[in-house]
């Protein structure tokens, strides 16, 4: 079967590090690629250990030269990648009023102009192999103001039908079934991660 090359963007830690490690043991050659190329290297790592094929990247998303150069250099030194995880993300909450100009420009930065950014530079290598996988993560919001984060926690946890907050590894899943080979039927669809229905 051929071997496809996967970015996750954002996977020095967290959901994108667990991603890149289940898209390794999928059989996917996987670009690590965070804000600094040096934070890559424990994942890639793992992935190494493993017995699969990484390559750290260090780009920012929001950065158009970045991206270009960061997506040119996995098409020559690991190959021309048809999977897509727009994983990066920055947390600004705040209250409105509270939210300076600033803020806002990151989150929509990162978010919005990187999957774009992103998208826009590895399309090609997907026209060319009529094959490709995109998938963007997204966030309900969360209501912590106020509370330790292990308060949040179980009561989060109480919230949700399954009783339990969600792992890396749960998304992590979830995105290994949507690029998968067979899932190609499964297009434009938002799908939550979440023990539960959402609304
Ligand atoms: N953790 C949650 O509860 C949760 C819930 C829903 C959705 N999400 C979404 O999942 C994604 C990952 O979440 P996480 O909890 O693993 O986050 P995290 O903060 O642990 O990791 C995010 C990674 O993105 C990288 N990053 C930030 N800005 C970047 C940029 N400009 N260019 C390249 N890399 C950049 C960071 O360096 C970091 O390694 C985010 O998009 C987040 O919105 C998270």
């Amino acid at each position: 079967m051929t071997e496809r090359i996967a970015i996750v963007t954002g996977s020095a830690r967290g959901i994108g590090a667990a991603t890149a490690r289940r898209l390794a043991t999928d059989g996917m050659a996987v670009a690590v690629l965070d804000l600094d190329e040096v934070a890559c290297a424990g994942t890639v790592k793992e992935i190494a250990d493993a017995g699969g094929r990484a390559l750290a990247v260090g780009a920012d998303v929001s950065d158009g030269a970045q991206v270009l150069a960061a997506v040119e250099r996995v098409a020559a030194e690991l190959g021309e990648p048809t999977v897509l995880v727009n994983n990066a993300g920055v947390i600004r909450d705040n209250l409105l009023f509270k939210m300076t100009d600033d803020d806002w420009d990151t989150v929509i930065g990162v978010h919005l102009r990187g999957a774009f950014q992103m998208t826009r530079a590895v399309q090609k290598y997907m026209v060319q192999q009529r094959f490709g996988r995109i998938v963007n993560l997204s966030s309900s919001s969360a209501e912590r103001i106020g509370v330790s984060f292990d308060v949040f926690q179980k009561a989060a946890a109480e919230r949700i039908p399954v009783h339990r907050i969600g792992q890396p590894t749960d998304v992590a899943h979830t995105i290994s079934f949507l690029v998968s080979e067979d899932a190609g039927f499964v297009s434009g669809q938002v799908i939550y991660v979440a023990g539960g229905p959402l609304c």
